[in-house]
Protein backbone atom coordinates (compact mmCIF):
# COMPACT_ATOMS: atom_id res chain seq x y z
CA UNK A 1 0.00 0.00 0.00
CA UNK A 2 0.90 3.65 -0.80
CA UNK A 3 2.47 5.39 2.83
CA UNK A 4 -0.35 7.14 3.49
CA UNK A 5 -1.55 8.74 6.70
CA UNK A 6 -4.53 6.86 7.20
CA UNK A 7 -6.24 8.20 9.98
CA UNK A 8 -5.48 12.36 9.00
CA UNK A 9 -6.83 11.01 5.27
CA UNK A 10 -10.15 9.68 6.34
CA UNK A 11 -10.55 12.68 8.69
CA UNK A 12 -10.61 14.79 5.63
CA UNK A 13 -12.52 11.91 3.92
CA UNK A 14 -14.79 12.50 6.69
CA UNK A 15 -15.25 16.13 6.10
CA UNK A 16 -15.95 15.52 2.89
CA UNK A 17 -19.25 13.42 3.71
CA UNK A 18 -20.19 16.15 5.48
CA UNK A 19 -20.41 18.44 2.22
CA UNK A 20 -21.71 15.55 0.26
CA UNK A 21 -24.61 15.04 3.01
CA UNK A 22 -23.81 11.79 3.64
CA UNK A 23 -26.78 10.29 5.78
CA UNK A 24 -24.59 9.46 8.80
CA UNK A 25 -23.60 13.30 8.81
CA UNK A 26 -27.09 14.92 8.47
CA UNK A 27 -28.06 16.61 12.10
CA UNK A 28 -31.27 15.73 13.80
CA UNK A 29 -34.64 17.54 13.65
CA UNK A 30 -35.61 19.87 17.02
CA UNK A 31 -39.06 17.19 16.82
CA UNK A 32 -36.54 14.47 17.55
CA UNK A 33 -34.59 16.44 20.35
CA UNK A 34 -37.89 17.16 21.76
CA UNK A 35 -38.90 13.96 22.15
CA UNK A 36 -35.65 12.68 23.60
CA UNK A 37 -36.02 15.37 26.28
CA UNK A 38 -39.56 13.73 26.84
CA UNK A 39 -38.11 10.54 27.64
CA UNK A 40 -38.96 9.26 23.68
CA UNK A 41 -35.37 8.14 21.67
CA UNK A 42 -33.97 6.05 19.42
CA UNK A 43 -31.25 5.81 18.30
CA UNK A 44 -28.70 3.91 15.57
CA UNK A 45 -25.85 1.97 15.92
CA UNK A 46 -25.90 0.06 12.65
CA UNK A 47 -28.11 0.92 9.54
CA UNK A 48 -31.74 0.46 10.17
CA UNK A 49 -32.48 -1.24 13.71
CA UNK A 50 -32.78 1.30 16.51
CA UNK A 51 -30.56 -0.40 19.44
CA UNK A 52 -32.91 -1.75 22.20
CA UNK A 53 -33.83 0.50 24.74
CA UNK A 54 -32.49 -2.39 27.64
CA UNK A 55 -29.08 -1.84 26.44
CA UNK A 56 -29.36 1.68 27.76
CA UNK A 57 -29.35 2.24 31.91
CA UNK A 58 -32.86 2.55 32.91
CA UNK A 59 -32.74 6.31 34.06
CA UNK A 60 -30.32 8.12 31.64
CA UNK A 61 -30.18 11.39 33.56
CA UNK A 62 -26.44 12.22 34.96
CA UNK A 63 -25.31 8.76 33.17
CA UNK A 64 -21.55 9.45 31.67
CA UNK A 65 -21.62 9.03 28.13
CA UNK A 66 -18.79 9.34 25.71
CA UNK A 67 -20.35 8.89 22.15
CA UNK A 68 -17.23 6.97 20.48
CA UNK A 69 -16.55 8.24 16.39
CA UNK A 70 -20.38 9.34 16.34
CA UNK A 71 -20.00 12.76 15.26
CA UNK A 72 -22.54 13.94 12.62
CA UNK A 73 -25.06 15.76 15.12
CA UNK A 74 -26.98 12.78 15.88
CA UNK A 75 -26.76 10.48 18.60
CA UNK A 76 -24.77 12.44 20.51
CA UNK A 77 -27.01 15.40 20.75
CA UNK A 78 -30.16 12.96 21.48
CA UNK A 79 -28.91 11.09 24.39
CA UNK A 80 -27.99 14.30 25.73
CA UNK A 81 -31.51 15.76 25.40
CA UNK A 82 -32.28 12.61 27.54
CA UNK A 83 -30.39 14.23 30.47
CA UNK A 84 -27.52 12.31 30.15
CA UNK A 85 -23.53 14.08 30.60
CA UNK A 86 -22.26 13.19 26.91
CA UNK A 87 -18.70 13.88 25.49
CA UNK A 88 -18.45 13.00 21.21
CA UNK A 89 -15.60 12.42 20.43
CA UNK A 90 -14.50 12.61 16.54
CA UNK A 91 -12.15 12.69 14.25
CA UNK A 92 -13.55 14.89 11.71
CA UNK A 93 -13.75 18.65 12.33
CA UNK A 94 -16.82 18.65 10.07
CA UNK A 95 -18.43 15.56 11.52
CA UNK A 96 -17.53 17.73 15.26
CA UNK A 97 -19.30 20.74 13.89
CA UNK A 98 -22.23 19.34 13.17
CA UNK A 99 -22.62 18.24 16.93
CA UNK A 100 -21.66 21.66 17.95
CA UNK A 101 -24.29 23.12 15.79
CA UNK A 102 -26.95 21.08 17.08
CA UNK A 103 -26.14 21.76 20.62
CA UNK A 104 -25.96 25.36 20.40
CA UNK A 105 -29.73 25.31 18.54
CA UNK A 106 -30.87 22.94 21.39
CA UNK A 107 -29.37 24.48 24.11
CA UNK A 108 -27.85 21.35 25.28
CA UNK A 109 -24.41 20.96 27.45
CA UNK A 110 -22.67 18.93 24.89
CA UNK A 111 -19.25 18.23 25.34
CA UNK A 112 -17.03 18.14 22.13
CA UNK A 113 -13.17 16.29 21.45
CA UNK A 114 -11.25 16.15 18.58
CA UNK A 115 -9.30 12.89 18.14
CA UNK A 116 -8.22 9.43 16.87
CA UNK A 117 -10.79 6.64 18.82
CA UNK A 118 -7.35 4.71 19.14
CA UNK A 119 -5.90 6.95 21.63
CA UNK A 120 -8.05 8.14 24.79
CA UNK A 121 -5.48 9.67 26.51
CA UNK A 122 -7.90 13.03 27.18
CA UNK A 123 -9.86 10.98 29.70
CA UNK A 124 -9.37 8.95 32.85
CA UNK A 125 -9.68 5.70 34.22
CA UNK A 126 -12.86 4.74 34.86
CA UNK A 127 -14.44 7.95 33.75
CA UNK A 128 -17.75 7.06 31.77
CA UNK A 129 -20.85 4.79 32.71
CA UNK A 130 -21.66 4.20 28.72
CA UNK A 131 -19.44 4.28 25.65
CA UNK A 132 -21.26 4.28 22.22
CA UNK A 133 -19.55 3.59 19.11
CA UNK A 134 -21.13 3.21 16.00
CA UNK A 135 -20.09 1.75 12.50
CA UNK A 136 -16.48 3.14 12.93
CA UNK A 137 -13.61 1.11 12.84
CA UNK A 138 -14.29 0.71 9.42
CA UNK A 139 -11.83 3.36 8.57
CA UNK A 140 -9.33 2.40 11.29
CA UNK A 141 -6.27 -0.20 10.43
CA UNK A 142 -6.63 -2.13 13.96
CA UNK A 143 -9.30 -2.10 16.45
CA UNK A 144 -7.36 -3.80 19.84
CA UNK A 145 -6.34 -0.32 20.61
CA UNK A 146 -9.70 1.16 20.59
CA UNK A 147 -11.17 -2.41 22.64
CA UNK A 148 -8.42 -1.46 25.43
CA UNK A 149 -8.86 2.28 25.23
CA UNK A 150 -12.73 1.69 25.94
CA UNK A 151 -12.54 -0.47 28.80
CA UNK A 152 -9.90 1.63 30.18
CA UNK A 153 -12.34 4.45 30.31
CA UNK A 154 -15.46 2.72 31.20
CA UNK A 155 -16.16 2.14 35.20
CA UNK A 156 -16.62 -1.35 36.09
CA UNK A 157 -19.90 -2.27 35.27
CA UNK A 158 -20.22 0.10 32.67
CA UNK A 159 -21.42 -1.39 29.31
CA UNK A 160 -19.73 -0.63 25.37
CA UNK A 161 -22.21 -0.63 22.68
CA UNK A 162 -20.75 -1.39 19.27
CA UNK A 163 -21.60 -1.42 15.75
CA UNK A 164 -19.87 -3.00 12.89
CA UNK A 165 -19.80 -4.00 9.62
CA UNK A 166 -19.78 -8.15 9.20
CA UNK A 167 -16.46 -8.26 7.35
CA UNK A 168 -17.92 -11.51 4.81
CA UNK A 169 -18.95 -8.29 2.35
CA UNK A 170 -15.22 -7.53 1.91
CA UNK A 171 -14.76 -11.01 0.08
CA UNK A 172 -16.42 -9.69 -2.62
CA UNK A 173 -14.79 -7.53 -5.50
CA UNK A 174 -15.89 -3.99 -5.53
CA UNK A 175 -16.27 -2.70 -9.57
CA UNK A 176 -18.69 -6.09 -9.78
CA UNK A 177 -20.46 -5.50 -6.86
CA UNK A 178 -21.34 -1.84 -8.20
CA UNK A 179 -22.93 -3.74 -11.43
CA UNK A 180 -24.67 -5.99 -8.46
CA UNK A 181 -22.60 -9.23 -9.31
CA UNK A 182 -20.89 -10.95 -6.30
CA UNK A 183 -17.53 -12.07 -7.16
CA UNK A 184 -15.75 -13.58 -4.56
CA UNK A 185 -12.16 -12.30 -5.04
CA UNK A 186 -10.54 -10.85 -1.86
CA UNK A 187 -8.80 -12.13 1.10
CA UNK A 188 -9.84 -10.81 5.10
CA UNK A 189 -8.83 -9.03 6.19
CA UNK A 190 -9.19 -6.62 3.21
CA UNK A 191 -8.52 -3.07 2.71
CA UNK A 192 -10.12 -1.17 0.50
CA UNK A 193 -6.81 0.09 -1.09
CA UNK A 194 -5.84 -3.55 -1.65
CA UNK A 195 -8.28 -4.45 -4.89
CA UNK A 196 -6.95 -1.05 -7.06
CA UNK A 197 -4.86 -0.43 -9.39
CA UNK A 198 -2.16 2.22 -8.71
CA UNK A 199 -4.14 5.06 -10.24
CA UNK A 200 -7.29 3.99 -9.08
CA UNK A 201 -5.12 4.05 -5.39
CA UNK A 202 -3.97 7.57 -6.79
CA UNK A 203 -7.87 8.60 -7.20
CA UNK A 204 -8.78 7.86 -3.69
CA UNK A 205 -6.01 9.60 -2.31
CA UNK A 206 -6.68 12.81 -4.47
CA UNK A 207 -9.95 12.71 -4.02
CA UNK A 208 -10.10 12.15 -0.59
CA UNK A 209 -12.55 9.50 -0.44
CA UNK A 210 -12.99 7.12 2.73
CA UNK A 211 -10.52 3.99 2.70
CA UNK A 212 -12.17 1.09 4.46
CA UNK A 213 -10.68 -2.26 6.78
CA UNK A 214 -12.87 -4.88 7.19
CA UNK A 215 -11.27 -6.68 10.24
CA UNK A 216 -12.18 -9.79 11.05
CA UNK A 217 -14.98 -11.32 13.61
CA UNK A 218 -12.08 -13.15 15.49
CA UNK A 219 -10.72 -9.15 16.34
CA UNK A 220 -14.07 -7.27 16.55
CA UNK A 221 -15.58 -10.00 19.01
CA UNK A 222 -12.50 -12.02 19.94
CA UNK A 223 -10.69 -8.59 20.39
CA UNK A 224 -13.50 -7.12 23.24
CA UNK A 225 -13.51 -10.29 25.35
CA UNK A 226 -9.48 -10.04 24.97
CA UNK A 227 -9.99 -6.55 26.52
CA UNK A 228 -11.87 -7.90 29.43
CA UNK A 229 -15.36 -7.57 28.36
CA UNK A 230 -18.36 -9.86 28.88
CA UNK A 231 -20.81 -9.67 26.09
CA UNK A 232 -23.96 -9.73 26.98
CA UNK A 233 -25.97 -8.88 23.67
CA UNK A 234 -26.04 -9.30 20.05
CA UNK A 235 -28.08 -8.05 16.97
CA UNK A 236 -27.58 -8.03 13.09
CA UNK A 237 -28.89 -5.68 10.66
CA UNK A 238 -29.62 -4.56 7.20
CA UNK A 239 -29.92 -2.05 4.34
CA UNK A 240 -31.07 -1.34 1.37
CA UNK A 241 -27.75 -3.35 -0.76
CA UNK A 242 -28.79 -5.73 -2.73
CA UNK A 243 -26.32 -8.02 -0.21
CA UNK A 244 -29.16 -7.79 2.17
CA UNK A 245 -31.27 -9.99 0.64
CA UNK A 246 -28.40 -12.75 1.31
CA UNK A 247 -27.26 -12.05 4.62
CA UNK A 248 -27.40 -9.03 6.94
CA UNK A 249 -24.24 -6.66 6.71
CA UNK A 250 -23.78 -5.37 9.99
CA UNK A 251 -24.21 -6.45 13.60
CA UNK A 252 -24.22 -4.59 17.07
CA UNK A 253 -22.83 -6.01 20.28
CA UNK A 254 -23.14 -4.96 24.27
CA UNK A 255 -20.52 -5.86 26.13
CA UNK A 256 -20.26 -5.16 29.87
CA UNK A 257 -16.81 -4.30 31.90
C1 LIG B 1 -20.30 6.04 9.90
S1 LIG B 1 -19.76 7.51 10.71
C2 LIG B 1 -20.52 7.31 12.30
C3 LIG B 1 -21.19 8.54 12.81
C4 LIG B 1 -22.64 8.61 12.58
N1 LIG B 1 -23.23 9.69 13.35
C5 LIG B 1 -23.45 7.33 12.75
O1 LIG B 1 -24.60 7.45 13.04
O2 LIG B 1 -23.05 6.21 12.53
C6 LIG B 1 -18.08 7.12 11.08
C7 LIG B 1 -17.42 8.19 11.96
O3 LIG B 1 -16.16 7.71 12.39
C8 LIG B 1 -15.29 8.84 12.45
N2 LIG B 1 -13.91 8.35 12.45
C9 LIG B 1 -13.26 7.71 11.45
N3 LIG B 1 -12.00 7.41 11.84
C10 LIG B 1 -11.87 7.88 13.10
C11 LIG B 1 -10.80 7.87 14.06
N4 LIG B 1 -9.60 7.33 13.77
N5 LIG B 1 -11.01 8.42 15.28
C12 LIG B 1 -12.20 9.00 15.58
N6 LIG B 1 -13.24 9.05 14.71
C13 LIG B 1 -13.08 8.49 13.50
C14 LIG B 1 -15.68 9.63 11.22
O4 LIG B 1 -15.20 10.95 11.26
C15 LIG B 1 -17.20 9.52 11.25
O5 LIG B 1 -17.79 10.57 11.97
Amino acid sequence: MTAVDVISHNAEAWDNQVKNANQWTVPVSREEIDAARAGLFSILLTAKKPVPRDWFPKRLAGTKILCLASGGGQQAPILSATGAQVTVFDNSLAQLTQDRLVAQRENLPLKVVRGDMRDLHAFADGAFDLVFCPVSVTYIPEVQSVFDEVYRVLKKGGSFLFGATNPFVYIFDGPDWDQNRFTVSNQLPFCSLDELTPEQVSRVLREKETIQYSHTLERLIGGQTAAGFSITGFYEDVDDDLICRYAAKYFATRAVK
